[in-house]
């Protein structure tokens, strides 16, 4: 099994387009930019699942030589989406996906209702979709067995009027050859069925929009359906290698050299690494 750091920021991603905040002057100043949040695995090394498509994915499948079609073809190992929101940094990105020879996205029945990208894509080319019921497993090509696990009830602001639903956010365990991952990337709460999907897992990947509750102008980081890793860290056990993404760029741990970084590396965790592969020390 390998797993890739496709994008490992929030939404707007690092340095966002419009903000001069420290944070992104220093981001551009150093040429160190994290795109918008997203992974791709494969169980067998030629089969690839996007997890989340953010408005960057074509930078991420540009510069990333596993998933480009071998020379001479039109042959993409990519062979579908999973979707752990139906917001727009995690989904947009489909859209521009259009040009394939068809496409299957996974995601829960709410995403899959509201989500415009589909249908965006859906003009253009064959979209299948498929239901993802939170507790059941499915196979996916290549090797890999998911098991997605609610997380969360908060709607994209866009789709303010759908019904409610408790399957609005959720994470993916995912097991192939090798090893057990937890990708969580919004993570509202630590509840019970998170420390559940996470038991046995080798890597938890997680919330890390906000190092405070309070880090946003205007609005608290639950509020926005994010635990802040200052909530997060004390609850991390010995069980698994627990690694950071979703970033915002006013979150001071996404900075080697911070204290808030420091924090984190002495708690025995990662922050993620943009464009990087997941070690297969970890997961093993
Ligand atoms: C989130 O992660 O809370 C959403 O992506 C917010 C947004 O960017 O609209
Ligand atoms: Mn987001
Ligand atoms: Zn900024």
């Amino acid at each position: 099994m390998r797993v890739l750091f496709l994008g490992t920021a929030a939404g707007g991603g690092l340095p966002q387009w419009n903000c001069g905040c420290p944070s992104c002057v220093r981001a551009r100043h150093e040429d160190h930019t994290r795109t918008q949040d997203g992974l791709a695995v494969t169980g067998d090394g030629s089969a690839w699942w996007l997890l989340n498509t953010s408005p960057d994915i074509r930078t991420q499948l540009l510069r990333t030589p596993a998933l480009t079609p071998p020379p001479g073809t039109r042959r993409t190992p990519v062979r579908g989406v999973l979707f752990t929101s139906a917001e727009l940094d995690h989904t947009l990105g489909f859209a521009a996906l259009r040009e394939a020879e068809s496409l299957t996205v996974h995601a829960t029945a709410p995403v899959l209702d509201v989500t415009p990208s589909i249908a965006l894509a859906g003009a253009y080319t064959t979209v299948s979709t498929q239901v993802v019921v939170p507790g059941k497993p499915f196979d996916l090509d290549g090797g890999l067995t998911v098991t997605a696990v609610s997380l969360g009830t908060k709607k994209p602001r866009y789709a303010a009027t759908a019904p409610d639903s408790t399957d609005w956010v959720v994470g993916y365990r995912i097991t192939g050859p090798g090893g057990t991952l937890l990708y969580a990337p919004c993570l509202p709460s630590w509840s019970e069925a998170f420390t559940e999907a996470g038991l046995g897992a080798d890597v938890v990947i997680l919330d890390g929009t906000f190092y405070r509750e309070d880090e946003m102008v205007g609005r608290s980081a639950r509020a926005m359906g994010h635990l802040p890793m200052v909530d997060s860290l004390p609850l991390l056990d010995g069980g698994a290698t627990y690694i950071y993404t979703h970033l915002n760029n006013t979150n001071p741990a996404a900075w080697e050299g911070t204290p808030e970084h420091t924090t984190v590396t002495a708690a025995g965790a990662l922050i993620a690494p943009e464009a990087g592969e997941l070690s297969a020390r970890l997961l093993g």
